[in-house]
């Protein structure tokens, strides 16, 4: 049984004891919930491999409550001190050596020279982290390959028996995981996820940034970005208008006609914010996905979302929703399909693009996004 324990200063002493003494808790943080586990102990990091389910170790990221302990662990520049100045406590996520005292369990950081810190805010999460009094590891909460929680209810939802405690700090603020950026050389920083922090708000601190140029599964730089990655049950399908008749919609922005009644629907932002959209992401997703199986919908379609601002992090999600699940054969419908381009901004995982319609949606009304057709197959 994993236990909820309430935002409360008791709440925060027992999960506190929890990840001393080794034990797994789910916490929120203003990005999405993390599974939190002592980065010290390699018994509780392997747990955390166990719990998550996931298919190969994966470098963690380390949670501090403040930058000064985070720098304790890597060896900072000036660049690292200037973003963490700006963006700490916040959604960034600095990729640093590794500090020759470190006390980060080498499975924790996967055997990497760098490691991956990160100040998280939000008072629940910054008072956890200073009880806890060490690094803790955190991926998201949720079952490898599935989509990110950003409730205490989605974290039962996947993780229900397999962690000791889930502290509940309610909805998070922002939604999308962390931005993770590379300084390992300060000369050549480099994006590695899109996510809470957006990418001109880091460029214009840093200037030019270099964008990983694969974005396949082979040899990622930074292997959280596998191509199949918040996966729904239901296949995705990307840059649609107007939906068929058995799919569910997560739109976004104003709708000019009024769904047929019945239709299944989530609007990311009626208004078109980004930021509202990004808070909205996982649970449209979530929730799409169950009531549209129950329904027994073929799939869920998506309306095109900007690329630019948090925008870009929110196409990046989608484009993985959409990726061909390991181990399924890439088909010809609609749905799972794997043709992937560069995207004329850099190495940011593009939608993919719709194969020519079936002729079940009237012509006209699915847009396909521009592409070349140059195929990527994550093993
Ligand atoms: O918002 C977030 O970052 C959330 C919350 C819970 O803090 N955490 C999160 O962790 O998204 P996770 O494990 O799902 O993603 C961590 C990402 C992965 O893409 C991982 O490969 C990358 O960071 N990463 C970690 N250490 C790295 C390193 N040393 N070098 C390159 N990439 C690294
Ligand atoms: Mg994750």
């Amino acid at each position: 049984m994993t236990r909820r324990l309430e935002n409360t200063a008791s709440g925060l002493a027992t999960a506190a004891s929890i990840l001393r003494a080794g034990g797994l808790v789910a916490f929120g943080t203003e990005t999405v919930y993390g599974l939190g586990g002592d980065a010290t102990q390699p018994q509780a990091v392997a747990r955390i491999f166990e719990a998550k389910n996931r298919p190969r170790f994966n470098p963690l990221i380390s949670h501090f409550p403040d930058a000064a302990s985070a720098f304790r662990q890597v060896v900072p520049n000036p660049l690292a001190l200037r973003l963490a100045d700006m963006f700490w406590p916040g959604p960034l996520t600095l990729v640093l050596p590794r500090a020759q005292g470190s006390t980060v369990s080498d499975l924790a950081a996967d055997g990497l020279a760098s490691l991956a810190v990160r100040v998280p805010r939000g008072e629940s999460a910054q008072a956890l982290l200073r009880l806890a009094g060490r690094p803790i590891a955190a991926p998201s909460a949720n079952r490898s390959g599935r989509i990110s929680p950003s409730t205490a209810a989605h974290v039962l939802e996947e993780l229900d028996g397999r962690i000791d405690a889930v502290l509940d700090s309610g909805p998070c603020a922002v939604g999308l995981e962390s931005t993770v950026l590379d300084l390992t050389d300060p000369a050549r920083p480099c994006l590695l996820r899109p996510g809470g922090i957006t990418l001109e708000a880091l460029q214009a601190i840093c200037g030019p940034i270099a964008l990983p140029d694969t974005q396949s599964d082979a040899a990622p730089l930074s292997p959280g970005r596998m191509l199949s990655h918040y996966a729904p049950h239901l296949p995705v399908r990307l840059d649609v208008i107007t939906p068929m008749a058995d799919e569910a919609l997560l739109a976004f922005g104003p709708q000019s006609n009024a769904p047929p009644p019945g239709a299944l629907v989530w609007n990311l932002s009626e208004h078109g914010h980004l930021e509202e959209a990004a808070t909205r992401l996982f649970s449209g997703l979530r929730t799409l996905d169950d009531a549209g199986q129950r329904l027994h919908l073929r799939g869920i379609a998506v309306q095109p979302v900007p690329a630019h601002g948090l925008g870009l992090a929110i196409r990046d999600r989608l484009n993985r929703a959409a990726a061909p699940r390991p181990g399924t054969p890439h088909d010809d419908t609609p749905h799972g399909t794997a043709q992937n381009a560069p995207l004329a901004d850099g190495g940011i995982p593009p939608l993919p693009a719709s194969p020519p319609d079936t002729g079940a949606a009237p012509a006209g009304q699915t847009q396909h996004a521009p592409v070349a057709q140059e195929s990527d197959s994550p093993s």
